[in-house]
């Protein structure tokens, strides 16, 4: 069945080469008429996993969601597993979905600049997405691919433990908090959910397309490091 599925994929990226997109077969279209890539019973222990390898081994497959059958890449998260501080985007893009790594676009260039603003690098933290798969042409997540992706990412946070999280976006904040607010009145404030306080900016793509919310980025990094300096005094 694997490769009736490849097959099917590469039959749908030749359409894309000679027609385009719009023209093409939606890859989600799949899902109607293909039996789902492994049993969902194969994936029923993923919830017992031990660590962040086990983890990944386990849902690497997943297809609760029709992404699972678009995605090139199942995107887990990538960085430090024992980290102190956790950083939540939306889900991969285009660049992420090809080469299987969070944030390697152009965002993940900017957010690499915003985090050296704060004496961070990628190697002291965690980052993932909410979604573990790319939404074709950067849409919204949807309610269903939310519900499906939830599970995994509050698994994610159970192994690796951090004591910060940075949502960034109203994607990420909204849902990890479980808050209909918008963005601009979770921002500002520590909140504390699955034993992580937890702060709230915009994203970096957001930041890309709207340069004078730099301000307000620059001011919930500086909460997210005053903060995380104050739990490192507190703890020595
Ligand atoms: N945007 C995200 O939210 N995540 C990525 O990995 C890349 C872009």
């Amino acid at each position: 069945m694997k490769d009736a599925i490849k097959q099917f994929e590469r039959l749908l990226d030749q359409q894309i080469e000679l027609y385009g997109d719009e023209e093409a077969l939606p890859r989600e279209a799949l899902q109607t008429f293909l039996p789902p890539k492994e049993s969902p019973e194969a994936l029923d222990d993923w919830q017992d996993s031990k660590n962040l390898f086990l983890l990944q081994d386990r849902i690497k497959s997943c297809v609760k969601c029709p992404l699972g059958y678009s995605r090139r890449s199942f995107v887990f998260g990538n960085g430090n597993a024992e980290a102190d501080i956790m950083l939540i985007g939306e889900a991969p893009g285009e660049e992420e979905d090809q080469q299987g790594f969070v944030f390697v676009g152009r965002a993940g260039q900017l957010l690499d600049k915003i985090l050296k603003a704060i004496d961070l690098d990628r190697a002291q933290v965690y980052i993932t997405n909410l979604l573990k798969c790319h939404p074709p042409k950067n849409r919204d997540p949807q309610s269903n691919e939310l519900a499906s992706c939830l599970p995994y990412l509050i698994k994610q946070i159970e192994l690796i433990r951090p004591a910060f999280i940075l949502c960034m976006g109203r994607f990420a904040a909204q849902t990890l908090l479980q808050s209909s607010l918008p963005l601009s009145q979770l921002r500002t404030k520590i909140h504390f959910v699955h034993g992580a306080s937890v702060v709230v900016t915009y994203h970096p793509a957001a930041l890309l397309r709207y340069p004078e919310f730099k301000r307000a980025v620059w001011d919930d990094v500086r909460l997210l490091r005053k903060s995380y300096d104050e739990w490192l005094n507190q703890k020595s």
